[in-house]
């Protein structure tokens, strides 16, 4: 953190924002239970089984199952639907890596769909327009833990006999029109890695409501084994992908804690909002009307003041930076990440097109501010938001 502000003063915040994760007793407890039972490998153990109950429950759905991470979560859902070498799945460009990476390490090519400027999730208009006969799948991303708009990605689905796979990574608890997202789809994957709302170190969960497809994901996380089969019983080809009985004693406990935690940042991001949108050239991402539960994994904001003469981003989260604010420039559009254009090049794909929105959401509008901001107290807003006015009010 620098101890000088970049367009004069003294930083307006001069130490750290709230700590993740959050952790108590509870956590301590379990994870002790966990140790002293002598079963810590999910076979035997009862931890993972609650986990998978008691996680489909809370998104409402009816089977969920277990995997090691959020990335591979992606690839065995894909796998359980057939999806694989020379099939074409329609992906956001604005999203993690894994949305696609995962698809490519199945062999399937990833196109991508611009998201929509204003909320930054896939837009549902482009998707007849990207669909080949070789397209199988759409993978939505409820992006910052805003659903995709459920309606018009379900209806394009419909048009085109296109599977759906929510990316659900980072939307824990989010709803679409008063469902939880997950099991709107055939799949939905989530993620408990460290930065997430709900974190175990590591982790993820797969959800469906198709009894087939739930046996098929816990096959191919099982190393290709049937459940109620012998031990090496191999029925198909799969990963071992299992998590440890004291990944899932941890979750456990982060899933009682989230529901008033996500409340909170629920209030804090209303406040956030409001204050931002009054500083001239800011304006925060837009969430859909059918939203009626944002997980706010993570906080977005536009900064159209460089057409008004203010700073370029760039150097707008720089001079935030200098005022102690932790911001981030927002993720690459995968449309134009190296590695993952060789890939689809390898695999003899199609040259992703160019994705204006997400493009323009990288080079020049879009700001991002992580959950601990949103967990901190309205006094640290406060300072936030005084920072942004005093940056934005800058002149290069
Ligand atoms: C949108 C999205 N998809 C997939 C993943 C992958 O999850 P994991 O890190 O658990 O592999 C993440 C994680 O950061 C993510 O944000």
């Amino acid at each position: 953190m620098s101890t000088l502000a970049i367009h004069g003063g003294t930083p307006v915040r001069t130490t750290p924002f709230t700590g993740w994760p959050v952790f108590g007793v509870e956590e301590e407890q379990a994870l002790l239970t966990a140790l002293r039972s002598g079963h810590w490998g999910s076979i035997d153990g009862t931890f993972v089984k609650q986990l998978e109950i008691d996680f489909a429950a809370f998104q409402a759905a009816k089977f969920g199952v277990s995997v090691v991470n959020g990335t591979m979560g992606l690839s065995v859902a894909l796998k359980a639907l057939g999806i694989g070498p020379g099939d074409e799945v329609l992906v956001p460009p604005y999203t993690f890596i894994a949305t696609a990476s995962a698809a490519l390490m199945v062999g399937a090519i990833p196109v991508f769909v611009d998201v929509d400027r204003e909320t930054l999730l896939m837009d549902p208009a482009l998707i007849d327009a990207a669909v080949t006969p070789k397209t199988k799948a759409i993978i939505p991303v409820h992006h910052a833990g805003s659903p995709a708009d459920m309606d018009g990605i379900m209806a394009a689905a419909a048009r085109h006999g296109l599977k759906v796979i929510e990316d659900a990574a980072q939307a824990h608890g989010a709803a679409w029109r008063g469902r939880p997202v997950g099991a709107i789809g055939d799949i939905g994957t989530f993620s408990f890695q460290s930065s997430k709302a709900i974190n175990a170190g590591e982790g993820g969960m797969m959800v469906t409501n198709d009894p087939e497809l739930d046996e098929l994901l816990w096959s191919y996380r099982n190393v290709g084994r049937r459940r109620g089969g012998e031990w090496y019983e191999h029925v198909r080809l799969g990963w071992n992908l299992r998590i440890t009985e004291f990944q899932a004693a941890v979750i456990l406990e982060q899933l009682k804690r989230f529901p008033s935690q996500q409340a909170y940042r629920t209030e804090q991001a209303a406040y956030l909002s409001a204050r931002l949108a009054e500083i001239p050239g800011c304006i925060p991402v837009k969430v859909p009307e059918g939203v009626t539960a944002h997980s706010w994994y993570s906080y977005h904001w536009r900064w159209l003041g460089h057409a008004d003469g203010g700073l370029e981003k760039h150097a707008l989260a720089d001079a935030l930076r200098a005022e102690g604010i932790p911001v981030f420039h927002g993720y690459v559009p995968l449309n134009r990440n190296a590695a993952v254009v060789e890939e689809i090049r390898l695999l003899g794909g199609r040259e992703p097109a160019a994705c204006p929105n997400a493009e323009r959401a990288e080079a020049e509008e879009i700001l991002m501010f992580s959950m601990p901001i949103l967990m901190g107290t309205r006094g640290d807003l406060d300072q936030v938001v005084e920072a942004v006015a005093k940056v934005a009010a800058a002149r290069a």
